[in-house]
């Protein structure tokens, strides 16, 4: 999902956390929002107006009846895509609940016609009281978005669930609310990263792959409603939001987790690198090092993607090609091997790194250069591919 050039208002009410979300401001500015910070009077009691209004770029709003030379409440709700409420205090969504509308943040949301996520924070007791419980079930009903609160430790010394979520996870609600759910009721199994083979209990063979590029495929497919359930090697990613994922080692592991997810599946994009070849013998010692050279003899691992292209009726099926040379040519010759819908060519450039360039070809041939992106944009692009397939399929 783009944020880029997106407009965000950001409503700040009068709690602790409120210092957490200047850094949620400033990933924004980092993604190309447009962000509008409006204030209740009491969270410019916490952090200074000024902190927001250099992290945002825009003087921030606090007073509804600051002359403007227009209804501001209005303007504003025109004029942006979504309104975030961090942190929101109990008191800001007692009034919400009850359409009260008596500051500049509370008028405004009432005259908002975008989606408003809200993410609360406050004691675990306040959080308890029925009486907020209430509230958050009632603007639930009315479409309001609520991302956390989450458990943990809290600003007054106490634990428990009241705890204003960190903000990327802030980030991650907002780009889930502003993505069209043009996958919903298509259930997505996406691999990742790469796979180890043992040699000994402490030495085995892998490959450079990040993993970057599953994951930001399986965040993408959730974004735009799929069930999604990711099948990873070993990587240092964190599991994402909302996504069913296994992990695994080996070729063979991965083999048994696709081949158990499968069948279940409308849509399999293949992006993990699983080794083509593992070490014939596992020794259950550590090898012992010796003067003269070693040989290891290898055989061949499962070829996961040319099974599954066997039996895919009725599913999308997507692979990747990473090659050395000729790329376009090799990469076609895989597609029609391996029974693709789609395959995505890449070079040892786009391994562990940050950004890629590929070129898609679809099961007609047609080519697709995409030019250095991040690979959360290139996931984007895939998947607008697969749609338009999906489509052109029926
Ligand atoms: C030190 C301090 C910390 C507070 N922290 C919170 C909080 O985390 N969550 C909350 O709901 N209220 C908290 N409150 C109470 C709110 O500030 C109070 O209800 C206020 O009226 C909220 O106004 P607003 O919703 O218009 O911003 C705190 C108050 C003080 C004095």
């Amino acid at each position: 999902m783009i944020l880029r050039d997106r407009r965000i208002i950001i409503g700040i009410t009068g709690g602790i956390a409120a210092y957490k979300v200047a850094e949620l401001v400033r990933l924004l500015k980092k993604e190309g929002m447009e962000v509008q910070v409006v204030m209740t009077e009491a969270a410019t009691r916490f952090v200074t107006p000024l902190t927001f209004e250099v992290l945002s770029g825009r003087p921030v709003l606090c007073d509804q009846f600051a002359a403007t030379g227009g209804p501001a409440h209005i303007e504003l709700s025109d004029w942006a895509d979504l309104v975030l409420i961090a942190p929101a205090t109990a008191n800001t969504i007692g009034k919400l609940a009850s359409g009260i509308a008596d500051n500049l943040l509370t008028t405004m949301v009432m005259a908002s016609r975008g989606p408003v996520v809200v993410a609360p924070a406050m004691n675990h007791r306040m959080y308890e009281n029925p009486m907020v419980r209430e509230n958050i079930k009632r603007i639930s009903g009315l479409g309001y978005v609520f991302v956390g609160p989450e458990e943990g430790e809290l600003a007054c010394g106490w634990s428990g669930r009241g705890r204003l979520v960190e903000p990327p996870c802030m980030l991650e609600a907002i780009k889930d609310v502003l993505t069209p759910k043009d996958l919903k009721d298509e259930r997505l199994l996406v691999t990742a990263g790469p796979t180890r083979e043992p040699i000994d209990p402490v030495r085995f063979i892998s490959n450079r792959s990040s993993g970057r590029m599953g994951y930001e495929l399986a965040k993408e497919g959730r974004r735009r409603g799929a069930e999604v359930v990711l099948i990873t090697g070993p990587t240092h990613l964190k599991q994402p939001y909302g996504v069913t994922t296994v992990r695994v080692w080996s070729a063979e592991e991965m083999h048994n987790a696709v081949t158990s997810y499968f069948p279940q599946s409308t849509i399999v994009v293949m992006a993990s690198a699983v080794a083509d070849y593992r070490p014939k013998t596992i020794h259950t010692e550590k090898m012992k090092k010796k003067d003269a050279s070693l040989t290891l003899e290898l055989e061949r691992t499962v070829d996961i993607l040319y099974e599954l292209g066997r039996s895919r009726a009725g599913k999308l099926l997507v692979g990747f090609a990473l090659e050395t040379e000729d790329l376009i040519e090799n990469t076609k010759k895989k597609l029609k091997e391996k029974n693709l819908d789609l395959i995505v060519a890449n070079t040892p450039a786009s391994m562990d790194s940050e950004v890629s360039s590929v070129t898609l070809v679809d099961r007609d041939l047609n080519t697709q250069t995409i030019e250095e992106c991040t690979k959360e944009e290139l996931a984007g692009r895939i998947f607008s591919r697969i749609v338009e397939l999906k489509k052109l399929a029926g």
